[in-house]
């Protein structure tokens, strides 16, 4: 399989220029136009943080980012880009992890930041229609005194937004309990490229008039239209929640860990994920969550967290102590020890260091991320392979890949292979694509599993999808998006 430069394909796109400043400024305010050209005065580096990535690893070179308030804001600006040929990136809170939220050129971006109201919220069908740019954790903050939550959580929640969520299809950690957006979300409303606002903000539970389109804008990654609005089921907030980080002597015991936490636990567990001795290091290393005491983590190679949900105290908590005393007390036991919350602040501390392993591995070095879907029981070969395959080219020391290590929602079946090195380097990416894609392929995997394809895998999107299923894809793009003015370059070539 080919690698080609990503911009070699992209559509020939116009620049912005003065006379589009001017057009921009006839309907937006002066405060909703950062641009680096007359008569706007914005410098290059206030434009940085829309310019690069979370991970500091994708570089656009935008002069010019658009705050629209309204979707009637959002299609004049679309109407007009199209018009005129210019490429438009959608940005939410740019944590995305693929490249796909900054652009490869000089596309405007357009921010989703200043739309952020909650639109309406019905307590009795608990369904919450709102703007694409709220951040999910203000709409955690809105929806608790209602005891209702978000039915998707991650650790970005703090800054990334419902629409960025909804747009790469993010899974996350409530993934295993609530189901993917494809099923939550019941309504979209959608900017499409040519300034049309495409109103499907459902209510209903249930629709079957024909096509579902909005399932089409649903991990799109703003390649097909801007999504302003968001209409989805919210969950009832569990009355109890406990956790608790098990720690494994070996990997082989996750599987019938699993297996007997399903059995034991039933309609109570709400999470199970996994993360491998090397990063927990790097967490704690990193000051994220507190560290496990020594004797918890003597002789552990790997751990899970188990989360439960549910309705009663007493009644959860007797089960989760229940499938403790059973895996401590087996001839063989699946864990070394079990450390169990015992507090809402402990709770949160437990899930600090799951939830903060992303920034561990980011404050270690830079971050090769891959995403992927592979059978559960190949979580470790995949990550010991990798490590393998770069110790044989000469590339695991610390100049260049420091550490190779997997973490990831064992209930999805998603691990994360991250691979942390002292900087980005052509030697390094060379050493791990193809081979990585490759291998997902063998364990007939998704090269992507809840990240999305970006401007990183859209050269490997093959390893995962038919050449009919693409072909279809494109027929799809070009009939939303005949200019290929939204966001050019990503998903696919
Ligand atoms: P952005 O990064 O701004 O954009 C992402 C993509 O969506 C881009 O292609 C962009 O063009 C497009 N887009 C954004 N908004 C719109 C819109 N309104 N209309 C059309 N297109 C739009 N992901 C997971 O799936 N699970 C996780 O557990 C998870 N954890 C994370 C933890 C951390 C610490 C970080 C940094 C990232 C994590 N991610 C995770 C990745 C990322 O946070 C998610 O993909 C998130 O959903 C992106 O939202 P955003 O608003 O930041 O989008
Ligand atoms: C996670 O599960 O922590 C996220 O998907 C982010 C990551 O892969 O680092
Ligand atoms: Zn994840």
């Amino acid at each position: 399989l080919l690698r080609r430069a990503h911009s070699a394909a992209l559509p020939k796109l116009n620049s912005v220029d003065a006379d589009d400043i001017a057009h921009f400024s006839k309907f937006l305010p002066s405060s909703a136009i950062l641009s680096t050209l007359p008569p706007a005065s914005t410098t290059s580096s206030e434009l940085s943080p829309f310019n690069n990535d979370w991970m500091n690893k994708y570089h656009g070179k935008s002069t010019t980012v658009l705050r629209p308030r309204t979707a009637q804001e959002v299609s004049e600006i679309v109407k007009y880009c199209n018009e005129r040929g210019i490429g438009i990136v959608p940005q939410g809170g740019n944590t995305g992890l693929v490249g796909g939220g900054v652009p490869l050129q000089d596309e405007v971006i357009l921010s989703l930041g200043n739309m952020n109201k909650v639109r309406s919220f019905d307590p009795v069908s608990g369904i919450l229609v709102a703007d694409a740019g709220c951040i999910l954790e203000s709409l955690s903050e809105y929806l608790s005194p209602h005891h209702h939550i978000v039915p998707l959580d991650l650790g970005a929640k703090g800054s990334c937004q419902i629409g960025g969520n909804v747009s790469t299809n993010a899974g996350g950690l409530r993934l295993l309990r609530y189901g993917s957006l494809h099923g939550s979300v019941l309504g979209l409303e959608v900017v499409l490229p040519d300034g049309t606002i495409l109103n499907q903000l459902s209510t209903l539970r249930k629709d079957n008039t024909g096509y579902d389109l909005k399932q089409l804008f649903i991990g799109a990654e703003g390649t097909l239209g801007i999504v302003t609005g968001v209409s989805i089921l919210a969950a009832p907030a569990p009355q109890s929640s406990n956790n608790v980080i098990l720690a494994l002597p070996k990997f082989d015991n996750v599987l019938p860990l699993f297996v007997e936490a399903k059995k034991q636990l039933s309609e109570i567990l709400s999470a199970f994920e996994f993360f491998d001795r090397e990063v927990y290091e790097l967490a704690v290393k990193h000051g994220q969550g507190r560290a496990l005491n020594e004797e918890d983590v003597a002789g552990a190679e790997c751990f899970v967290l188990v989360e439960t949900s549910g309705g009663k105290r007493e009644h959860d908590e007797e089960k989760l102590n229940g499938l403790l005393e059973s895996l401590m007390e087996s001839d063989t036991p699946l864990i070394n020890t079990g450390v169990l919350s015992q507090s809402p602040s402990q709770f949160s501390q437990l899930w600090a260091i799951r939830e903060g392993l992303t920034e561990a591995v980011s404050k270690e070095g830079k971050a090769y991320k891959y995403d992927i879907s592979v059978p559960l029981a190949k979580f470790k070969e995949v990550v010991d392979t990798t490590r393998e395959h770069i110790r044989s080219k000469g590339l695991l020391h610390d100049d260049a890949v420091k550490h190779v290590v997997g973490y990831g929602h064992v209930g999805d079946g998603n691990l994360h292979l991250n691979v942390v090195a002292a900087n980005y380097t052509p030697e390094i990416e060379a050493a791990l694509e193809p081979f990585v894609y490759e291998l997902v392929a063998s364990y007939k995997g998704s090269i992507s599993a809840e990240h999305g394809i970006g401007a990183m895998k859209v050269h490997a999107l093959q390893y995962s999808k038919s050449a009919e299923s693409i072909e279809w894809m494109k027929r799809i793009k070009k009939l939303f998006d005949p200019r290929g003015i939204m966001n050019p370059g990503k998903v696919l070539e």
